[in-house]
């Protein structure tokens, strides 16, 4: 049984069992990351391009790491070092890049909705490593997949996501995959950098930090996107830390058991002092690692590879 879409090109939309089989592959390659020998065959023959026209450290690493470790071929595009920089569009790079017979794309873009523009000028299978505002999918399935490996459960547990929402694309592929799966997502921040119209994305909204925290089983920070502000959303960086940061006297007011949860990369000192993010209740790296896990699965599951 395998997914029942092509591409992935966002959670808004997927069922649960597509989730759930998503999650419990990548269980089983993280036993293999576990391995000493850490490489299976499943993908061998495969060629991937790494289609990245933004910053990355964490996804643009992950996926390629899981591409070797399936034995895929990968290539990695960087826009600032390509013919984009002579004016070349989109459509013609990737059409140029397929004329060279590959399988995959895994694309990161600054714009909504490119990996879905590419599913129509290419044959290839489209893997969103984040579109602009709009979707982050493997993100939020690293993250579902940190909470359900250290609570052993998902439905019925309370998320806070704090923060820099409006800019978010990893709030929004959270709220709608953690929905999907019987979560309650609650999102949270200033007024001027929670999603507009209010109700988008379809869970609760406050500006009330205590209100979010509330029962939380996990939380988690975003970061403050300062390169993606427009002057005056809140008056000081200071005043955003105060309000909306973490640290540990707040930390010491939440449940014994809470995750606390941060994409990267992180603004030490900004969303979570430096105490509570390489602190015991922090789950960051372990996040990180089943990124591996995760990027493998979806690979593995898009690409019709063979048993591990
Ligand atoms: N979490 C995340 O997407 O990090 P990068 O921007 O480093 O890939």
């Amino acid at each position: 049984m395998g997914l029942s879409s092509r591409h992935l090109l966002g959670l808004e939309g997927v069922s649960k069992e597509d989730i759930e089989l998503i999650l419990n592959t990548a269980d089983s390659f993280h036993e293999v990351l576990d391995r000493e020998i850490k490489v299976v065959p499943t993908l061998r023959g495969k060629t991937i391009v790494n289609l990245f026209y933004e910053n990355s450290t964490r996804t643009r690493i992950s996926f390629e790491l899981a591409e070797k470790r399936l034995s895929a071929s990968p290539l990695n595009f960087s826009s600032s070092s390509s013919s984009v920089n002579k004016g070349e569009s989109l459509r013609d790079t990737i059409q140029n890049i397929e004329a060279m017979k590959i399988d995959m794309v895994v694309v990161r873009h600054g714009a909504a909705g490119v990996p879905h523009f590419l599913t129509q000028c290419t044959d290839a299978v489209i893997i969103n490593a984040g579109d602009g505002l709009h979707e982050h999918p493997t993100q939020a399935l690293l993250d579902i997949m940190t909470i359900r490996r250290k609570l052993g459960r998902l439905e019925g547990l309370k998320v806070a996501i704090i923060g820099d929402i409006f800019h978010s694309r990893v709030a929004r592929s959270n709220a709608w995959g953690m929905s999907t799966l019987g979560m309650n997502v609650v999102l949270c921040g200033p007024p001027t950098l929670l999603p507009q119209p209010m109700d988008s994305i379809g869970v609760p909204v406050t500006f009330n930090l205590d209100e979010a925290l509330e029962g939380a089983d996990v939380v988690m920070f975003l970061r403050l996107q300062l390169e993606r502000q427009a002057s005056g959303a809140f008056p000081t960086i200071r005043e955003y830390r105060e309000r909306w940061g973490m640290d540990t006297e707040k930390l010491n007011k939440l449940s014994k058991n809470v995750l606390i949860m941060h994409p990267g990369p992180i603004n030490r000192g900004i969303e979570l002092s430096s105490d509570v993010a390489d602190g015991p209740k922090s789950v960051i790296l372990e996040q990180v690692t089943n990124g591996v896990a995760v990027r493998m699965a979806v690979l593995y599951l898009l690409g019709g590879g063979e048993n591990a």
